[in-house]
């Protein structure tokens, strides 16, 4: 039976995860599949449980697992903690060699009205985002001293071509381009990024590059969107571009992602945080989660079955206006989720 190791976390992370899993389990219920859930705790739910972010059952847990399915880790409550959530989540990463993380922007045309942007600038945008996930800023040398501090952009060849070839890869079953995001007019390590770009488009004769730097690159993102297929980029611009790139949606509680390694367990997550500013308010958006499961169904398990029962519920729903406040809506993330069950369970005999 396939295993899922469920990381739920912290503040709205406990509420999104519950949502997405009962709307799982309903699907399971009409297309006849068993999925096993385990749970572990992460992040500061796990610092307050064990004293560490990443417990070693936890750890353990993920790895032999199928997938790991993780809502979102952080928050004021740990922000002094010696070690915290956030580091606990870069260590998972690590230990599973996620070096690619996909972050999905879509703007159909039945949603633009959602974007803060025109309709006719947002309508149609459809990128993804391939951020490296295991090295960069995040992973270089660092130290903080009571006069200085430093933090190092380290990138390997190898580290940056497998993140490339993943781009390519995708870019070759999308609109074939290609757009690298950096910083080559300053950082030695994106002029590597560029020289290894030029050698591994070679093998993908169909697919055009270019280059952006992060800071134009951030900016045509809200005047350009549609212009963009697959950015490739660096640990740190893919964190920040993410959250631009999303909240163009409408919101950034819509957003799911992919974190892939080389063998081993996927990880699927929102790309945003714990919101502890609305946490406890039961108005969390669900779909960043509901779209989390969805992919992980589709890209770990070809289980497009009970993906499908769950797209077709949400899209109702979506359609129905039932929405949460961040989504433009009245909805709170109870009444929003038993609207996609009740929508499950209506469509349940056309799918047996
Ligand atoms: P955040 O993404 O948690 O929130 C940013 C804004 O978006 C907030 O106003 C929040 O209310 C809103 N928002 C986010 N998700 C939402 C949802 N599903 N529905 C409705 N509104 C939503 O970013 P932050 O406030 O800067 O960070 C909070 C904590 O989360 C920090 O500790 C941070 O380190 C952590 N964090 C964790 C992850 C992760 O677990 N992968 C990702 C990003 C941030
Ligand atoms: C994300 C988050 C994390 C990151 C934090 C919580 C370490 O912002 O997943 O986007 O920067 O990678
Ligand atoms: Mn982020």
């Amino acid at each position: 039976m396939p295993e899922i190791a469920v990381l739920a976390g912290d503040y709205i992370g406990p509420e999104i995860m519950t949502a997405a899993l009962k709307i799982f389990e309903a699907a399971q219920k009409v297309t006849q599949t068993t999925y096993t859930i385990k749970a572990y705790p992460f992040g500061g739910a796990a610092i307050d449980q064990t004293g560490s972010p990443l417990p070693e059952a936890t750890l353990q847990g993920a790895k032999a697992a199928d997938a790991v399915l993780l809502a979102a880790i952080g928050g004021p409550k740990w922000d002094q903690a010696t070690e915290r959530p956030e580091a606990g989540l870069l260590k998972l990463r690590k230990a599973l060699n996620l070096f690619a993380n996909i972050r999905p922007t879509k703007i159909p045309a039945n949603l633009a009205d959602a974007s803060p942007l025109k309709r006719e600038i947002a309508e149609n945008t459809d990128f993804v985002i391939a951020r490296e996930l295991t090295s960069g800023i995040y992973f270089g040398q660092r130290y903080l001293k009571s006069e200085e501090a430093a933090d190092t952009m380290f990138y390997s060849k190898t580290e940056i071509k497998r993140l490339l070839v993943t781009a390519f890869e995708m870019a070759q079953n999308r609109k074939k381009h290609v757009t690298v995001v950096d910083k080559a007019n300053v950082l030695a390590s994106s002029k590597l990024w560029r020289q290894v770009a030029q050698v591994v488009a070679m093998d993908y004769p169909e697919v055009t590059l270019d280059f952006e730097y992060v800071d134009a690159a951030s900016m045509k993102i809200i005047t350009q969107p549609t212009q963009f297929d697959v950015i490739a980029t660096s640990n740190l611009f893919g964190d920040i571009l993410s959250d631009e790139a999303a909240s163009i949606t409408g919101s950034i509680g819509t957003i799911a992602s992919e974190s892939k390694g080389v063998s081993g367990p996927n990880l699927y997550e929102p790309i945003h945080g714990s919101a502890p500013d609305i946490a406890g308010q039961g108005i969390a958006n669900p779909i960043s989660m509901i779209n989390s499961v969805t992919m992980m169904l589709i890209n770990t398990f070809q289980d497009t079955k009970t993906a499908g029962v769950i797209q077709q519920a949400l899209d109702q729903t979506i359609a129905q206006g039932i929405l949460t406040p961040d989504f433009g809506g009245t909805a709170t993330t109870a009444v929003m989720t038993a609207a996609i069950i009740n929508s499950i369970e209506k469509a349940a005999p056309s799918y047996v």
